[in-house]
């Protein structure tokens, strides 16, 4: 029996010390980091360059977003149904396609700032775009350490017209758009954190850096609060036109705006899908789950991000580069009601779980600053 214990105890030690070697055996780069795998030490330099000259030094602000907003745009570009390369970067090398679509207002300037980095190095449009969306959010307190896998090919072809959900969409449509690309409703939920560090400059061009919650350089779980707060009515859908300010893109507003529901917040703004997907019967209790759970968030939101980051490609001929990207912070407030809220103001959906009680946060009520330019 002794003796047994005493081989068990060995077997123990033997395997932690095998275990613990194989996880920690890494490479050293030409420019001094570790790895563990070689052909990730390419990306050492150009996310040393990003933070500096795309990302202001490593802040969670409007590059961000936008290029996180990118690597949605690209992989999107995929359906069951009826093809497209999904997460290839055509929304860059077919760009004179795609950028002409009214899905993509507004994403010809990211790709304009994006543009310059993947002809400086050695890199493809598809790897660069999901590479700069995972260091991008890890400049956001409270986000998860998104997977990074290297090595998608140049993308082949345009993607078919009509594929990024829009915020004037019903939810049976922006559900099934999702299904077509592989999705269910809980990852579309989970995805839509992503709009926690988020702000429409189009959507209303008006009010240009509007943010989706009161903390847009945070992944934190507001964005799920403050959608269920009550606000007016839906706008009625109004027919798009071609418009307004850029010539060469349609944007979404005609003489009211369209996708935009009131937020109960001065200068937040809440998309009509927003607000729909956090009332919806299939998506309503997912949504109200996030509220308290800021690591079931960050944990489901990291799984679709992964998922989607290769749509259309092959797994088995990508390489983990996921130790490049950047440990984020992690959030120091609670989930709270904006000041002068009360639980009253919450428009309970889910039907099954009361909404958490949460405090409210002290002092008058405030508007939400937009988000700046740079
Ligand atoms: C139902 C699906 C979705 C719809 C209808 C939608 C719609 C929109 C709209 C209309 C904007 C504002 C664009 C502007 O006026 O500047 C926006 C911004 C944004 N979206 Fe989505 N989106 C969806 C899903 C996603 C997903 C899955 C992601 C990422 C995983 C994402 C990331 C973002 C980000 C980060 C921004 C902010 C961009 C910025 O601040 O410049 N969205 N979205």
């Amino acid at each position: 029996m002794a003796l047994n214990l005493l081989s068990a105890l060995l077997l123990a030690t033997v395997t932690t010390r095998f275990t613990s070697a194989a996880i920690t055996k890494r490479v050293t780069c030409p420019t001094g980091e570790t790895t563990t795998n070689a052909e990730c030490c390419v990306l050492f330099p150009i996310l040393d360059d990003i933070q500096a000259n795309l990302f202001d030094g490593g802040e969670c602000g409007e590059e961000v977003h936008e290029s996180l907003r990118l690597t949605f745009h690209d992989a999107i570009g995929f359906s069951l149904s009826q093809g497209g390369g999904g997460a290839d970067g055509s929304i860059i090398t077919f760009g004179s396609v795609e950028l002409a679509f009214a899905a993509n207002a507004g994403v010809d300037d990211i790709v304009d700032a994006q543009t310059p980095f993947v002809n400086k190095y050695n890199i493809s449009a598809g790897d660069f775009i999901q590479f700069a969306g995972a260091v991008g959010v890890s400049n956001c307190p409270g986000a998860p350490r998104l997977e990074f896998l290297l090595g998608r090919p140049a993308a082949t072809a345009a993607s078919p017209a009509g594929l990024i959900p829009e915020p004037q969409d019903s939810v049976d449509s922006i559900l099934a758009r999702f299904a077509d690309a592989g999705f269910s409703s809980d990852e579309v939920v989970a995805l839509l954190a992503s709009h926690s560090v988020a702000a429409a400059d189009l959507v209303d061009p008006t009010i240009p850096g509007s943010p989706f919650d009161s903390t847009p350089a945070v992944f934190d779980t507001q964005f799920f609060i403050e959608t269920q707060l009550k606000g007016t009515a839906f706008p009625g859908l109004i027919a798009i036109s071609t418009c307004c300010r850029e010539t060469t893109h349609p944007v979404f507003r005609t003489s009211g705006n369209v996708g935009e529901a009131e937020s109960p917040l001065a200068g937040e703004m809440r998309l009509q899908s927003d607000g729909l997907l956090a009332r919806d019967s299939r998506t309503a209790c997912t949504w109200q789950s996030f509220v308290v759970d800021q690591t079931g968030m960050q944990n489901q939101f990291k799984a679709a991000m992964a998922k989607m980051a290769i749509l259309g490609q092959n797994k088995a001929n990508l390489i983990d580069c996921s130790d490049v990207i950047p440990v984020p912070q992690g959030v120091t407030t609670t989930p709270h009601l904006p000041a002068n809220k009360t639980m009253d103001d919450i428009e309970q959906a889910c039907s099954t779980s009361r909404f958490p009680t949460l405090t409210t946060d002290p002092g008058p009520a405030t508007s939400v600053p937009p988000v700046p330019s740079s």
